[in-house]
């Protein structure tokens, strides 16, 4: 594996404080390599855009991040520690070394200025040395980028399709060449085949522009085949992470295997799609133990009252998963399993 690039370790998140705070996210443990597509997916509510907002200090009251660290790592191997980053150190950072692209963000186009305006304001706002031809002539190239004609450049928002204006905001987060894009769940309003195009569009740029993405969506078919890792979260936790294809051919949670069989894959052999029964617990009503043990069929006693810890079932780096059934349980715990 290629050398980190971001690394989060113990990140916790509350909404709230105080007798009124609500656990959004428990001991995140994450690292994003150079190169590499991470996909994180998991059912709404589990704390995917939360984390996104956090390590991108976005986060806005009540959200509080109560713990942890997040750390950036320059090529030139100087780390930066995110949650300590000054406002202006932090409009440096984004966009320049890691842009976001938020969840619904094809509606987020300012409706009254052409596509030409909005890209070019990005490069206004952090290239001042840039003048207007150069800055026109690099709006042209970013659409091109992403796959659009260049003379769509006056065109405004609403004479753009979905995909296209899902497009431009791709392109506008590539404008700087950041080291690292975070794209939340960009693609749900769109249809099916129009996501893999995107996406495949987006690991093309990657291969040629060599940033890290970390992609977000609950459809976890699209990252088997487009993410090189995959992190799945359940209740604000990590419950295990390993590369897409181990996790496609042998995914060890019963909440990725739930997951697996919630989705219809678009290639290889078909699934029989059983979904997951039960819905995602509320914040406010976190069952005690694994959350997820009262959907799980294979719970075992400490389950309901233990909180496994991402552990490595393999060793090595390849894999960690949080679940009962792969490591040692408590020793007073009998694993009595249930029906
Ligand atoms: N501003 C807020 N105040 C209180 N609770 C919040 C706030 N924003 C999010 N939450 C709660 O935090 C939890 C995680 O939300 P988050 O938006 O991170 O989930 P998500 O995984 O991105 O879901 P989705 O797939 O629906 O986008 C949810 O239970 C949500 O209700
Ligand atoms: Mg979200």
């Amino acid at each position: 594996m290629s050398e980190p690039v971001l690394t989060i370790s113990g990140l916790n998140v509350d909404y709230g404080t105080g007798d009124a705070a609500v656990h959004a996210l428990r001991d995140i443990d994450l690292t994003l390599h150079r190169g590499e597509v991470l996909g994180l997916a998991g059912e709404s509510g589990s704390g995917k855009s939360t984390l996104a907002y956090a390590v991108t200090r976005l986060l806005s009251p009540p959200g509080v991040i109560t713990g942890g660290d997040v750390r950036y790592h320059r090529r030139d191997g100087e780390a930066l520690d995110l949650l300590t980053l000054s406002p202006a150190e932090l409009r440096a950072f984004r966009w320049q070394e890691l842009s976001i692209v938020f969840q619904g963000a094809m509606n987020s186009l300012n409706p009254v200025h052409t596509v030409h305006s909005q890209l070019t304001d990005v490069l206004k706002a952090h290239r001042p040395e840039m003048r207007r031809p150069e800055r026109t002539a690099r709006a042209e190239e970013l659409l091109s980028l992403v796959g659009i004609s260049t003379d769509r450049l006056s065109a405004y928002p609403h004479q753009l399709s979905g995909g296209m204006r899902q497009r431009v905001m791709i392109a506008m987060a590539l404008a700087l060449e950041p080291e690292i894009v975070i794209m939340d769940e960009p693609t749900t309003a769109l249809d099916v085949v129009m996501q893999r195009q995107i996406l495949r569009q987006l690991v093309k740029l990657r291969e040629q522009l060599d940033f890290s993405v970390v992609f977000i969506t609950h459809d976890i078919s699209l990252l088997i085949e487009f993410s090189d890792r995959i992190a799945i979260m359940y209740g604000g936790r990590i419950v295990e992470e390993a590369g897409a294809s181990d996790i496609y051919r042998d995914p060890r949670h019963p909440y990725s295997d739930g997951l697996l069989h919630s989705f219809p894959a678009l290639h290889g052999p078909r699934r029989e799609l059983t979904g997951i029964p039960g819905s995602p617990p509320h914040l406010s009503a976190m069952p005690a133990g694994c959350a997820f043990h009262p959907r799980c069929g294979k719970a075992l006693d400490p389950c309901a009252t233990q909180v496994p810890v991402l552990s490595r079932p393999d060793g090595g780096d390849s894999r960690t998963v949080a679940c009962w059934l792969h490591q040692e349980a408590p020793a007073q715990a009998a694993a009595t399993s249930r029906p």
